[in-house]
Parts: C-alpha cells; sequence; structure tokens
C-alpha cells in the first residue's frame, strides 16, 4: 500500500479516474438534489489535506468547487481527517476559502460519522469514503447510513482497495488447518466490511485470475448495498488497461437518475484514464478519447438498441437507456445511445410515432422496430 507520507507528493494515475468521478458527478448531482428544498450534507469521512504537493486538487477542493457553484449557502461540507497534519493543512486551506460552509473535523471517521448520523434529520446527504485500506469501509459503519428513512435522500460513494482483499484472505493450505490468530483477525475483517463470508468461495476458487475474483467479489458486494439502497454500480481504478486494479469505487442510491448520472461520470472518467495511459507518447495521443470509443465500443450498440426494443415494444427513449445502463452499466455514454438511437432511426431501422416540436428524437419519445411500426400503424388504421 501506498505510505501516507508519499500518498499525497502527486497525484497518481488512479486517483485522476476516483477524482475525475467526483468532478463529473458532483455539479449535476448537486443541482437535481437543490429541487428537494433541503439542506445539502456532504461528507468526506478520509478527507486528506485538501491538496496535493504539486498543487492539484484532492476531494475535499473538488467537493468545495462543485457545491459552491452549484448550491452555495445551501450545503455543509465536513472534511474528517485522522491525522492532525492533514486536518491543520486542510483547515489552514478551508481559511483561505473563507466559507462558513466548510467544516473541517479532526479524528476517526468510524466515530465522527456516528456522531453526524445523531444530528441528522431530513437533509440530503451525500457520503464519501475513500480510505487508503478497507478500514473504516465496514458494513455496520455504513449500515445505519443505509438504513435512513426513504423520504430523504441518501447517496454513498466508496473505495474499496482490492489487493489488501488479497492480501487478507489467504487460503487455508487444508481444510482441517488451524489458522494463526492473525488470518483470523483479517478473515473476520473482510467478512465486516463486505458484510458476509461469501467472499471465501470466491477468492479460494482456483479456475479464476485475481481480477475476476475482484470483479465477482464487488457484484456481490453490490448486492448487499442494493438490499438498502436499489441503485449501486462500481468502476474499476487503475493505472492503465493491463495494470491490476487498485480500487473500486463504488456507489448507491436510492434514485435512478443517480445510476444514469453515475454510468456517464464512470464511463467518461475510465475510457479518459485508460486512453490516456494506453496512448500517451503515440501518435494516437492527441486523439479524442471520445472519438476513439466511437470506432470501438460504441459499435455493439446498434445489435444491444435493436435487441431492447424487439424485447419490449413501445417503450420510451429513456425507458430503453434505463434497462441498457442496468445491464450494461458503464460501458456507453448517453450521448452515444443518443446518436445511435437517432442514426437507426435516420436509417429507417426504428420508428417513433410520438409528436414532437423538433425533428430530433428526444427522451419521451416511443421506440418500434421499423416493421413493427408499420404494423402498429396499420392496426389503428
Ligand atoms: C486515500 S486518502 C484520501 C484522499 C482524499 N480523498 C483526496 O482525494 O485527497 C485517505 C485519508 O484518510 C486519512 N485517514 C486514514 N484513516 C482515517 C480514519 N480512520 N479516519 C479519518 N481519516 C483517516 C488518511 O490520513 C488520509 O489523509
Amino acid at each position: 500500500m501506498v505510505k501516507e507520507s508519499e500518498f499525497f507528493k502527486s497525484k497518481k494515475a488512479w486517483s485522476e479516474i476516483k477524482d475525475d468521478v467526483l468532478s463529473y458527478y458532483l455539479p449535476i448531482y448537486l443541482s437535481k438534489v437543490a429541487t428537494l428544498r433541503k439542506e445539502i450534507v456532504l461528507i468526506d469521512a478520509f478527507a486528506g489535506p485538501g491538496k496535493y504537493e504539486d498543487g492539484r486538487w484532492g476531494s475535499p477542493l473538488i467537493i468545495y468547487n462543485a457545491a459552491h457553484t452549484r448550491v452555495q449557502g445551501k450545503y455543509l461540507a465536513i472534511f474528517m481527517n485522522k491525522y492532525k497534519n492533514h486536518h491543520r493543512t486542510l483547515v489552514s486551506l478551508v481559511e483561505q476559502l473563507n466559507d462558513s460552509s466548510l467544516l473541517p473535523i479532526p479524528g476517526e471517521s468510524q466515530t465522527l460519522l456516528q456522531v453526524i448520523l445523531q444530528k441528522l434529520r431530513d437533509q440530503t446527504l451525500f457520503v464519501y469514503l475513500d480510505p487508503f485500506g478497507i478500514k473504516g469501509c465496514e458494513f455496520a459503519t455504513l449500515r445505519p447510513f443505509l438504513e435512513r428513512d426513504k423520504r430523504y435522500s441518501t447517496e454513498l460513494v466508496l473505495n474499496m482497495n482490492m489487493p489488501i482483499i488479497h492480501r487478507l484472505g489467504g487460503k487455508p493450505q487444508r481444510k482441517d488447518e488451524k489458522l494463526p490468530g492473525i488470518t483470523v483477525n483479517w478473515h473476520k475483517r473482510l467478512s465486516l466490511v463486505l458484510n458476509g463470508d461469501y467472499w471465501k468461495e470466491i477468492l479460494w476458487d482456483k479456475s479464476l485470475s485475481p481480477e475476476q475474483k475482484e470483479i465477482v467479489i464487488m457484484g456481490r458486494y453490490r448486492e448487499e448495498l442494493r438490499k438498502y439502497l436499489p441503485y449501486a454500480g462500481s468502476c474499476p481504478v487503475r493505472a492503465g488497461p493491463r495494470q491490476r486494479i487498485k480500487y473500486f469505487i463504488t456507489f448507491c442510491s436510492r434514485h435512478e437518475d443517480a445510476q444514469l448520472l453515475m454510468n456517464n461520470a464512470m464511463c467518461m472518467a475510465y475510457s479518459k484514464a485508460m486512453h490516456g495511459a494506453e496512448y500517451a507518447g503515440t501518435l494516437f495521443a492527441g486523439l479524442d478519447w471520445k472519438e476513439m470509443r466511437q470506432s470501438r465500443e460504441v459499435k455493439e450498440l446498434d445489435g444491444i438498441v435493436l435487441e431492447y426494443i424487439k424485447r419490449e415494444l413501445g417503450l420510451t427513449r429513456l425507458d430503453y437507456w434505463k434497462r441498457i445502463v442496468d445491464t450494461h452499466f458503464m460501458r456507453f455514454l448517453d450521448s452515444e445511445y443518443k446518436d445511435k438511437v437517432q442514426e437507426l432511426y435516420d436509417k429507417g431501422r426504428i420508428d417513433s410515432p410520438t409528436s414532437r416540436r423538433k425533428k430530433r428524437l428526444n427522451d419521451n419519445c416511443v421506440l418500434y422496430l421499423r416493421e413493427d411500426a408499420d404494423a402498429h400503424n396499420q392496426a389503428r388504421t
């Protein structure tokens, strides 16, 4: 694991993905939740000093920037730090910003989160957990937030370190082997974080690669989260396409809009970072990552859109998108989907009877495959 003293020297490639997800997501999320007209509480439970030594922004400044521009005067941002040095650096940064909506507090996030929970009423709540390892992400710490009253908006975003899961979850050599106390404790810690010991079967399955194990474990973990908040998704965080996954950044929310927004935020952050890492120093480095996606990932979208319309005729463009995001999370951007639907319409592959002001299709347009639309129109005449 990266040493505490090293981490904030300069921003690492994988931290760019985490920070880009926040930077894309928060402004739109904040504009949306502002319409609920409740105070917005943003908690950065593992805040760090606010800035890297190379001057680049850490999560406290990213949160501040989004909140200050979108919901000024309507929010409180709480930054927690266990280490006094980080707390002190953050306090001086906050003093320069001179904004009473920012509250850095020193202490262990596990304890502070409990204190804050007692004070919460109907506020709109966003909690960000970005520890170095997995300590502090115990499910018992999250559960009271996940169980908040359904009437109030609650969202969690957390980063789960992957190498540590392998390190803590070592397999006994034999079934009857008596494990040393330290290994027993590590296993217990994993079960407390992941909310069950399902990880053992997955981690100890010899037929899976380390990455496959991580993907399956995170899928099961999201199922645990979805027992409380129905929408959850994850993005791998790594330095490049062939590098190991360092973290999974995972969100959960009660609102399906969060899933659509996070799909975009995570897809953009990941694609941009992988494009940068893959083509650095090559002729392709200057090309727009979105353009490159057009020629690769987006190719598949044709078939997927047509398949979904065929499966369930006559839903709106937005409804099909929700279904596609649900089953293909993080694979496509909403702009790619909209362009593809329009292209299929222009080519005469799909039709829409919905009257609209503009020629271009919109989210409310009901869609049919062309042959089904013809049959539908004939039946009406
Ligand atoms: C991965 S860094 C967070 C980086 C930060 N999100 C950013 O973007 O700048 C984790 C931070 O949490 C702090 N920390 C570690 N354990 C903690 C705990 N139990 N409670 C609060 N802070 C803790 C560390 O000192 C470190 O500053």
